[in-house]
């Protein structure tokens, strides 16, 4: 019987496949410091530092969107289904939006402690969309590791194009 013939993607850059697992140890240790209480921003140099850090990540994080959108953002072939390509492109700009969303609110609350307004309905509105942002975020990346072991297992070749592991094996190969 004829094997099934998969157009392989091309693998990402080395620049990009950087910046991707680059990022994620960025976004790894930004979980690993997140505050419990809003007291905790009582401590001024905590407060100030929170800030550097959203400022910095947000800098990455535009960059890192400036030069994806500006090279290949996804090395899915042009010929494959309609619906994937959209999956993925709606998938990977929901997670840029609220890698966007969690430093942008966090420096709300930032400046709201600053200036004063320690609680109320203000700081609750921005605690609750931070909230949002984080688990969203959890979310659409869970969703985005399903989708990569999906093209695993589908053999097309994206999975090898980004991560350097658990390499797929390619179907067309005899043993
Ligand atoms: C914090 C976790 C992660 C985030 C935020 C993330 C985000 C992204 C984004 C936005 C892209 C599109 C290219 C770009 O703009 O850089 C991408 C591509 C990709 N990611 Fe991730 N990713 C994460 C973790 C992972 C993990 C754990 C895997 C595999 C197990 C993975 C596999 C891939 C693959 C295979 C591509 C290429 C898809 C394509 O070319 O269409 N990612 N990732
Ligand atoms: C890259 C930047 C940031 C990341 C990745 C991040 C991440 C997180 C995470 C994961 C949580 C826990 C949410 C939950 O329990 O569901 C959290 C909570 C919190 N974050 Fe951030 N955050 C960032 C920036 C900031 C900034 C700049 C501030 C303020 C200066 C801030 C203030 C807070 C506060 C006060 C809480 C506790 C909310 C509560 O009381 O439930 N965050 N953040």
């Amino acid at each position: 019987m004829p094997k099934e013939h998969i157009e392989k993607a091309k693998a990402h850059t080395l620049a990009a496949k950087s910046i991707h697992w680059g990022f994620i140890v960025v976004f790894v240790y930004a979980l690993t410091k997140q505050l419990d209480e809003v007291d905790e921003l009582e401590d001024f140099s905590l407060l100030q530092f929170e800030m550097v850090f959203a400022t910095i990540f947000l800098v990455l994080l535009i960059a890192r969107f400036i030069f994806m959108q500006l090279t290949q953002p996804t090395v899915l072939p042009s010929n494959s289904p309609k619906l994937e390509r959209r999956l993925a492109r709606i998938v990977h700009l929901a997670m840029y939006l609220t890698l966007f969303l969690i430093p942008t609110t966090g420096m709300v609350i930032g400046s709201l402690y600053w200036s004063g307004t320690k609680n109320g309905s203000a700081m609750e509105f921005w605690l609750l969309l931070h909230e949002i942002s984080v688990n969203s975020c959890y979310f659409l990346i869970g969703s985005h590791i399903i989708a990569a072991v999906y093209h695993r297992q589908k053999g097309d070749g994206i999975w090898n194009a980004m991560v350097p592991i658990w390499k797929e094996r390619d179907k067309d190969e005899t043993f």
